[in-house]
């Protein structure tokens, strides 16, 4: 996602977050993110080149195949395991335990990558097709501006809702999702937060999800040089809404289990 979609998955998630994570959240923010852990969701983007090393763990791609297996699919190129989307969300929640004894992990980094990274698994084309980089490689024109498939999910969807249906402001749709979380959307949360792996999280289930939303609507009919306009908007929007919606759960759940202690089930 770009900036909007990662500040909008915290908004959702510091809503969901119990006492305890909150208070741990709080604890592990920077001065600068002013007590809100959606300030800082897009920093690891903005540190993307500093720390070059991170860049392949905002996706994790496959070979041109509609499923995602972890031990083909996530690795970066020179081939270190566990180096992608995935991998990087299990180890940063690992890493979270920690909280509360003597580590040298860096916590306050770890829980800004976590957050980032919950929200981009949750980005159908970030697990996409290695062959065109998750569509970053695949030219189209969103209404009369040229860009590509991957720009299109990442930001121009969002863009066109929040300037469309939400008045220009990120806010408003933010609290049109948090609105259908607690009505049209309710019963599905419970199967959203359902996560068998009681230590561990559930990235790769999100991932498995991602790249058949990645095949079904995100490449569906599209080809270099198409036009997408309102047919591509109007029914693929309500994928991005869920999408958004979902990370925002799912971050709160990864985060209420890691700061609860073993026992709680967020
Ligand atoms: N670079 C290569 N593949 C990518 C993907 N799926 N998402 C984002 N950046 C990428
Ligand atoms: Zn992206
Ligand atoms: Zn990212």
């Amino acid at each position: 996602w770009g900036k909007e979609g990662h500040i909008m998955v915290c908004k959702i998630a510091e809503k969901y977050l119990s006492e305890k994570a909150s208070a741990a959240v709080q604890a592990l923010l920077p001065e600068s993110a002013g007590g809100e852990l959606s300030t800082m969701c897009p920093w690891a983007d903005q540190v993307r080149w500093h720390y070059h090393w991170a860049s392949p763990l905002h996706y994790a791609n496959t070979p041109e195949v509609c499923n995602f297996k972890y031990s083909r699919d996530c690795h970066n190129s020179r081939g270190e395991k566990g180096m992608c989307v995935v991998g990087a969300i299990n180890n940063y929640t690992e890493q979270l335990y920690n909280y509360g004894k003597k580590t040298s992990y860096n916590l306050t980094e770890s829980l800004m990558f976590l957050a980032h990274f919950v929200g981009d698994v949750h980005q159908p084309l970030h697990v996409g097709f290695a062959e065109d980089e998750g569509g970053n490689t695949i030219v189209v024109h969103w209404y009369r501006r040229k860009t590509n498939l991957h720009h299109v999910w990442d930001v121009s969807i969002i863009d066109t809702a929040i300037k469309d249906f939400y008045n220009k402001s990120m806010d408003t749709m933010v609290e049109a999702l948090k609105m259908n979380l607690t009505g049209g959307w309710s019963d599905d949360i419970t199967h959203w937060e359902n996560c068998k792996n009681k230590r561990s999280t559930c990235a790769n289930d999100y991932a498995i999800e991602s790249i058949h939303y990645s095949c079904n609507y995100a490449y569906k009919d599209v080809e270099q040089d198409i036009t997408l306009g309102d047919d591509y908007f109007f029914t693929r929007y309500p994928v991005v809404e869920k999408r958004l919606a979902q990370a925002g759960i799912r971050l709160a759940l990864i985060l209420n289990r890691i700061f609860d202690g073993d026992e709680a089930d967020g």
